[in-house]
């Protein structure tokens, strides 16, 4: 991902999220140095993912797929790639948080090997006040 890749980002995030992530987001992604990626097909962006690299663990910020792609097997693509470029970078272990109600995303994480670590209470905003999110993580 570069910044010249923020208004493909941007036409996503708001589609698929009750509350996105904002440009500024991104930029500061960029500008810390996480491993920020895009995720083409044919000519278009139709994904993303950020991934924080911290010593021998690795954060995933954020991993995306532009709704009217979704269900294709892009999601599990996108996440191979990620686990594959925490180990090149030395990760030893990879942690995500995602919504309780994230029924999608779980079964996806879960599937790719993911445990469930911790609950973390009222991690996100949410329509009625906060929710709840699930810590997973793996061995790499
Ligand atoms: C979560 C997300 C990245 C998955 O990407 P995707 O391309 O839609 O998912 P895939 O086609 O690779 O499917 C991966 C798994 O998700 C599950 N899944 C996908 N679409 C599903 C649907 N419509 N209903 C139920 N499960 C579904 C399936 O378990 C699937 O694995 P399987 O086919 O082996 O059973 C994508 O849906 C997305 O961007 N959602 C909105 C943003 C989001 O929630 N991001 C994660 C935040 S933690």
């Amino acid at each position: 991902m570069q910044l010249s890749d923020l208004d493909a980002v941007m036409a996503i995030e708001p589609e698929i999220y009750a509350f996105p992530w904002t440009a500024g987001n991104f930029r500061d992604s960029l500008n810390a140095g996480h491993s920020c990626w895009v995720y083409e097909h044919g000519q278009s962006i139709i994904g993303y993912a950020v991934l924080m690299l911290v010593l021998d663990e690795a954060h995933l910020l954020n991993i995306s797929i532009a709704k009217a792609a979704q269900g294709n097997g892009h999601g599990r693509a996108l996440l191979d790639r990620m686990m594959e470029k925490a180990r090149e970078h030395g990760a030893l272990n990879l942690f995500l948080e995602v919504r309780v109600s994230n029924k999608v995303a779980i079964r996806l994480y879960e599937n790719a090997g993911f445990n469930e670590m911790a609950i973390r209470r009222k991690y996100y905003p949410a329509e009625n006040g906060r929710e709840d999110a699930i810590l997973m993580g793996m061995a790499l």
